[in-house]
């Protein structure tokens, strides 16, 4: 699952953070040939978790400037994300790096679409007045 023109949402720094995410997942992608490297996989969550979480903060933020009416509901699809997000990356501790990195790759890759195009979209119209 890739960025494309068609999950552009309309603000800047936010339609920069979603490309910043999808480039920051190749990375995670490529990190998987180093197979019993389980430190430097855990570096790469670390970093995409991190990532994540000022995105979703910034983009929350953001709904809150324009008193975002789905401002709670939005938040809550967030959250749940963060929730299976890290219950996935608690099994490197157990899992070969390869596994649990390209499982992260996919999960949140396809979850990014899948928001994006339907949860986030429906903000545009709010933000961009
Ligand atoms: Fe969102």
């Amino acid at each position: 699952m890739r960025w494309n023109s068609s999950l552009l949402i309309g603000d800047a720094h936010i339609d920069g953070q979603h490309q910043g995410l999808f480039r920051l997942l190749d990375t995670l992608t490529l990190s998987t040939d180093d197979k019993d490297n389980r430190s430097r996989a855990e570096a790469a969550i670390t970093a995409l978790r991190d990532y994540v979480a000022k995105h979703l903060r910034d983009e929350e933020a953001l709904l809150r400037s324009v008193r975002y009416k789905d401002y709670a509901a939005h938040c809550a699809s967030h959250r749940e994300f963060e929730i299976d997000l890290d219950r996935i990356a608690a099994r490197i501790a157990a899992e070969p790096p390869t596994v649990v990195l390209n499982e992260i790759e996919q999960f949140v890759s396809c979850w990014l679409v899948d928001h994006i195009a339907t949860v986030d979209m429906r903000y545009k119209p709010f933000i961009i007045g």
